[in-house]
This record gives structure tokens, C-alpha cells and sequence, in this order.
């Protein structure tokens, strides 16, 4: 069975309390739990991890490159300048695909650019928990391919 590693990163554990008109009304644990679901019927193991820091979440990364076969990751704030995350998602080689809660494109203009996908296979944005969905169908329709 394919394992994917889902990161959370900076901010996203005060889902549920943290700006609800931008981010929604769900908790992180809820979040988790409609992943878990749909992982559970795409036949794929999920494991999760959250991090407000950029080196703890670049270190699950490396520790995670050989046991893992795919990453499903919103890098939070990190998207918009984190050099040292983009370069170890490429540099851990395992498909990525980025998510975002809120629609990134339409927000403010620095949130527009994601310096992270450019080492993603794939990008989806701004339909609040349906991304994480539709990022992971993503992914595991990419190890079919
Ligand atoms: C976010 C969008 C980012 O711009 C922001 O910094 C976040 C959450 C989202 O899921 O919409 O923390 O990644």
C-alpha cells in the first residue's frame, strides 16, 4: 500500500479558531479525519504531521524520504518564500502535490506566488477542504500513471 506523509505547515493547527471567513470552520483533527476517510477508500495510508517551524517540517521531510512514497503538503505562509522548503521538496524526490485552503490566486498580491510548486506536481487552491481531497486523488492517480 502507497504511504503518503500529508504536512501541515505554520498556523494551520488553529484551524477552526484561526480567521473561519478565510480558512473555514473546520478543525485541523476534522481536516485529518476527511483525509483519513478518503485515503481509506483510495487504498493509501496517510500519516500526518504539523509544524509552525520551517526546520522541523524540512527534517520530517529527510526523514521521511525513503519510507514514504508521496507528500500532500500546505506549507502555510512558507508557500510565499521558503526557498529551504522548496529545495527540499525536490530534493527528497517524492511526488508532491500543494494545497491551499483558501484560493491563494485571489487573495493578497504576495500570497499569488508560491515559491514551493515549482516542485510540486500539482497545485490546488481556495476550496477549503476539497483541496486536500482533490490533491490526494491527484497524487494517487499519479502512481497509477
Ligand atoms: C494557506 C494560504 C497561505 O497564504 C497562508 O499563509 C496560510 C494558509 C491556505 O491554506 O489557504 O497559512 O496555505
Amino acid at each position: 500500500m502507497r504511504k503518503i506523509l500529508v504536512i501541515h505547515g505554520p498556523n494551520l493547527n488553529l484551524l477552526g479558531e484561526r480567521e473561519p471567513a478565510v480558512y473555514g470552520s473546520a478543525t485541523l483533527a476534522q481536516v485529518n479525519d476527511e483525509i483519513a476517510r478518503l485515503a481509506k477508500k483510495l487504498r493509501v495510508q496517510v500519516e500526518f504531521f504539523q509544524s509552525n517551524h520551517e526546520g522541523a517540517i524540512i527534517d520530517c521531510l529527510h526523514d521521511c524520504r525513503t519510507s514514504m512514497d508521496g507528500v500532500l503538503i500546505n506549507p502555510g505562509a512558507l508557500t510565499h518564500y521558503s526557498y529551504a522548503l522548496r529545495d527540499a521538496i525536490a530534493g527528497v524526490q517524492l511526488p508532491a502535490v500543494e494545497v491551499h485552503l483558501s484560493d491563494i490566486h485571489h487573495r493578497e498580491s504576495f500570497r499569488a506566488h508560491s515559491v514551493t510548486s515549482e516542485v510540486c506536481i500539482g497545485q490546488f487552491s481556495g476550496e477549503g477542504v476539497r483541496s486536500y481531497l482533490d490533491g490526494l486523488e491527484f497524487l494517487v492517480e499519479h502512481f497509477s500513471r
